[in-house]
Parts: structure tokens; C-alpha cells; sequence
């Protein structure tokens, strides 16, 4: 084992790559990726050199929300295949030294849950408190104001049993009542039958909304709300999400976790940085290993704005904290159709060199964009709630693009959502064998970061830079690296970094300076990022 390995964990050290699981590969013809799919996918992911696979959830579900909806927790929906596949899956993923890390979902079940047609049927029904009922205001209308992330109220009447219940999402996604222990220990009896399976750790679904403000009371409105947001942010949610007594909760799940070997916890949170950093727990009372850090899928993309992020981000970070980097995922517009695919390679860049944990969004290492979805297509509940905003997530969830070949190789079948027009070009079998593709580039990048201790484990200390360049130096033992990367479509020119007499370029995002000598100066053209080892 390398010093590096006795010092870090696998997740410290590692690369993240989510799949999700409906777009990566058919196997069965039927249109819909599934796990055999993935399985038969493997030798791409290790050729590639990531570390870990996130899948989004494959459990069984009426799929109202793209699995995120589930309806047994421990089965695998018939559309992926069977428990069987999965332990095939977690079987030969390990075999070739990758992770299987799962989504789960605690925070709201499917309305077809058992658990929730019990608690729907009667108001006496044992599970009735698994779940959040309350009375009608005494106007009749909802409780109180909060709304779902989907739009509209977040409450749903029930007819039959004349109360509302909450839920954060879709109202086929009712949130469960984390305050009774009966629904914590069923949990995490959930959690124990994945882990005993073998799987590596969680993705936990907006962990910071599991527990909700006692007495309901109204969030206040946003003075800062525009059109232009998600539905959710018409409110502060100062009372239905990010409580206080939420952290025990988690403490309990990581100590739960805890108890097998060598497992991560990573949340899925998404706060402004200052907030984010209580989730790491306190003295005594661990949380989680990462809390997902969102901050590259919302800032402008400008060298200082990303440059100050990401020295604020370092210093709030509480003692012990490892930092993570997030730069793409199911919910949010491709990075290669956010910044424009000269871009997108600066992007990957910042994201494989930075210090702490990467995740990487299938489909964005070989380049994919948004695909415009025809609105008698569209999939997504969020897009067919408030169609035209540009809230819909099925541009970014686009079948993956393999081959030439017909679907691009996804699938023999109809495809459940259309494939790009660009998939002649941008494919993973063409852009193998490119030597100047982003898929190289990619590889390459993840290939230094494996072989730098700097760049897994170094420290990061930011380079001043003029305007559109961000520059810093990841240093480990004897090695030491600078990374100049520029934003912007000007060529630009960086000074000698303190301390350095010379330089040698180990990459750059044009693959064509390998090797190239550095001294006083070094010369970015425009569009470039440059990693160069230092002497
Ligand atoms: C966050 C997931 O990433 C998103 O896809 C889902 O719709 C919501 N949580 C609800 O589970």
C-alpha cells in the first residue's frame, strides 16, 4: 500500500462518476438503460480511470420521478433487472477495483409505497404518522405555504381521509415523518441490507430535508425572488428544510455506517457553502464524509468570481473536512452546453486538478450537451409542471453516447429519450481513438491525478493571475504543480509562480504541449488550460 493510500480513503483519493442508470446502456432492447447494461459498460469506466460509480436509484418504482419515487427499498425495478443483476454488478465492479456507491432516497417514498397506502387508508392506521398528515387551515385550504420544488403547494387534500399531506417533490412522492422512530429504524434497516450486500457507501437524496419545523409554521417570502428561479425559492425555506435537529438524524445514519468498513456517506445539499459545512458534523457527532459541493454548477464562469469560491470554500472547510467538487449531474444543464465545449475542457480540468473528492456526470467526458427534447417527448414531471421555463432535466439525461452505430449504441430498442443529433462525432468509440479528443483528455487528466500525490492529495494554494485566467499550485512531498487555466477566449500570459525556477507542461487541454519547457513566462492560448509539473 502507497503512503498515499494509508493516509487517505478510497474516497478521498478517488474519482466519482455518477451513471444514471435509466440512460447509460440497454441491454434488453427495451429503450431504457439498465444494470446488465452497466455491467457490460465496465471496461469503458476502468479504461477511463474513474474510481467509483454512483448510480441513481434502481429500485422498484412507478418511475413518477425517475426512480427518485421508490416503492420497495430493497428490490430492484424489473426495467433494470433483478437483485441478481445488481449483485452481478457490485460482484465484477470490485473485481476491477471500482466502488458501487447507491442513491438513497429517505427523505419521501413512492404513494405506492405499502408504507403509504397503509398510512393513506385510515387516520387510526398504525403507519399513519409515518408520513406528514395535517388538517386544513380553517379556511379549508393547505396547512401552510410551503411549495414543492416542482411548483405548486406541497401539500395534496386526501379525500378520503380529509387531511393534507407534504410533499417536498411530486405528490406522488409523500415525505416521510423522520421525527418517529419506527420510520428511522426501518431505514435504516434498509441501509443494513445494502450494506451487508457489499455496496460502498450512499448518495443520500436532499439529506437536509428530512426534518421538517414541528409546528408548520410559514416560510417567509423571498424579497429577492424573480421569475427567472426554481418555484422554491418564492419562499426562504426557513422552516421546511435545513432545521436544526436535522443533524442528529444524520449523526445516526453515519454511525450506523460506520459500522461496516471503509464506507462513504456523501449528501446531497444544496445551501449556500457557509450552511453546508455544519453537515460535516461536530466533535462527537460525525455527519457526512461529503456533502456535496454545487458551487461549479451555479457560479458564473469567471476566473476571479470561481477563484474567490473556491479560497472561501477552503477556508470554511472545518477541521477534518475533505472537499468535493461537483460539476455536472442529473438536475442541471450539461457543463458543455452551460460554458460551450472550448470550455468544458478548462472545466474538466478545474474539476480533475482541484483539491478534494471530483464527481464526474456520465456523457461529460466525452462532451455531451443538452438535446433538445420536442414537447410531445418530454419526460421529465418538473418540465410538464411549468413547461417553457427551462426547468425540464431530460436535455441532460440523454441516452449516452457509444458509437456511430444506430441510437448510438445505447440501445437496440426505441430509445426512452432522444439521442443527440451530435452522436456521429461525439461518441466514445470515435473519440477513443483521437488523440486530441475531450474523452482523451479526460483520461489523461484522470490519469495524472491518479499518478500526482499533489493533485489527489496536495495542498492548493491560488496563483494571483490576470482577469480571465485561475491559477493555482497543488503541492505534496517533492511534487509540485501549477495549474493555469484560461476562462476566457483571449490568449493571456501568466508570470513565473513564486518559488519555481522552471517548469515542464504535463497537459494541456489542446493536448499538443506535452513536455514543453516553461521559465519566466507561460503562454495560454485562448480556451487553455495548462497543468505544468514544477521543478
Ligand atoms: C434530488 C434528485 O437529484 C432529483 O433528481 C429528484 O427529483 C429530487 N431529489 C427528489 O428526489
Amino acid at each position: 500500500m502507497s503512503a498515499l493510500e494509508e493516509s487517505f480513503r478510497w474516497w478521498q483519493r478517488g474519482v466519482i462518476y455518477q451513471v444514471y442508470p435509466r440512460s447509460f446502456m440497454d441491454a434488453n432492447g427495451d429503450g431504457v438503460g439498465d444494470l446488465a447494461g452497466v455491467l457490460n459498460r465496465l471496461d469503458h469506466l476502468e479504461w477511463l480511470g474513474v474510481d467509483a460509480i454512483w448510480l441513481s436509484p434502481v429500485y422498484t418504482s412507478p418511475m413518477a420521478d425517475g426512480g427518485y419515487d421508490v416503492a420497495d427499498y430493497t428490490d430492484i425495478d424489473p426495467v433494470f433487472g433483478t437483485l441478481a443483476d445488481f449483485d452481478r454488478l457490485l460482484v465484477a465492479a470490485h473485481q476491477r477495483g471500482l466502488k458501487i456507491i447507491l442513491d438513497f432516497v429517505p427523505n419521501h417514498t413512492s404513494d405506492q409505497h405499502p408504507w403509504f397506502l397503509e398510512s393513506r387508508s385510515s387516520p387510526a392506521n398504525p403507519k399513519r404518522d409515518w408520513y406528514l398528515w395535517h388538517d386544513p387551515a380553517p379556511d379549508g385550504g393547505p396547512p401552510n405555504n410551503w411549495v414543492s420544488c416542482f411548483g405548486g403547494s406541497a401539500w395534496e387534500w386526501d379525500e378520503r381521509t380529509g387531511q393534507f399531506y407534504y410533499h417536498a417533490f411530486l405528490k406522488e412522492q409523500p415525505d416521510l415523518n423522520w421525527r418517529n422512530p419506527q420510520v428511522q429504524e426501518a431505514m435504516f434497516d434498509v441501509l443494513r441490507f445494502w450494506l451487508d450486500r457489499g455496496v460502498d457507501g450512499f448518495r443520500v437524496d436532499v439529506i437536509s430535508h428530512l426534518v421538517k419545523d414541528e409546528l408548520f409554521r410559514d416560510n417567509p417570502a423571498n424579497p429577492d425572488y424573480h421569475s427567472g428561479l426554481r418555484p422554491r425559492h418564492e419562499l426562504v425555506a426557513v422552516y421546511n428544510a435545513d432545521r436544526p435537529k436535522v443533524h442528529a438524524v444524520i449523526a445516526r445514519v453515519r454511525s450506523l455506517i460506520d459500522q461496516y468498513d471503509d464506507r462513504v456517506m456523501i449528501g446531497e445539499i444544496y445551501l449556500p457553502v457557509e450552511r453546508l459545512m455544519s453537515y460535516y458534523g461536530s466533535a462527537g457527532a460525525s455527519e457526512l464524509h461529503l456533502p456535496f459541493n454545487f458551487q461549479l454548477l451555479e457560479l458564473p464562469w469567471h476566473a476571479q468570481i470561481i477563484g474567490d469560491a473556491i479560497e472561501r470554500y477552503e477556508a470554511l472547510l472545518p477541521p477534518g473536512g475533505w472537499p468535493n467538487w461537483v460539476l455536472g449531474n442529473h438536475d442541471r444543464p450539461r457543463i458543455a452546453s452551460r460554458i460551450g465545449s472550448a470550455q468544458a475542457r478548462v472545466a474538466a480540468m478545474l474539476l480533475l486538478t482541484l483539491r478534494g473528492t471530483p464527481t464526474v456526470y456520465y456523457g461529460d467526458e466525452i462532451g455531451m450537451q443538452n438535446v433538445p427534447i420536442p414537447p410531445d417527448t418530454v419526460q421529465d414531471r418538473f418540465e410538464r409542471n411549468l413547461p417553457g421555463l427551462g426547468f425540464g432535466r431530460d436535455p441532460e439525461r440523454t441516452p449516452m453516447q457509444w458509437s456511430a452505430a444506430s441510437n448510438a449504441g445505447f440501445t437496440t430498442g426505441r430509445p426512452w429519450l432522444p439521442v443527440a443529433a451530435n452522436y456521429a462525432t461525439i461518441n466514445v468509440e470515435a473519440e477513443r481513438g483521437d488523440p486530441r479528443s475531450m474523452l482523451t483528455l479526460n483520461r489523461r487528466l484522470l490519469a495524472l491525478r491518479r499518478a500526482e500525490p499533489a493533485l489527489a492529495a496536495g495542498s492548493y494554494t491560488r496563483v494571483p493571475a490576470p482577469g480571465d485566467v485561475l491559477c493555482f499550485v497543488r503541492h505534496h512531498g517533492r511534487g509540485r504543480l501549477l495549474v493555469a487555466l484560461n476562462l476566457g477566449p483571449n490568449p493571456q500570459v501568466v508570470g513565473r509562480p513564486p518559488g519555481a525556477a522552471r517548469g515542464r507542461i504535463a497537459l494541456s487541454t489542446h493536448l499538443d504541449r506535452d513536455g514543453e519547457d516553461v521559465s519566466d513566462t507561460l503562454a495560454l492560448r485562448p480556451d487553455e488550460g495548462v497543468i505544468v509539473r514544477l521543478e
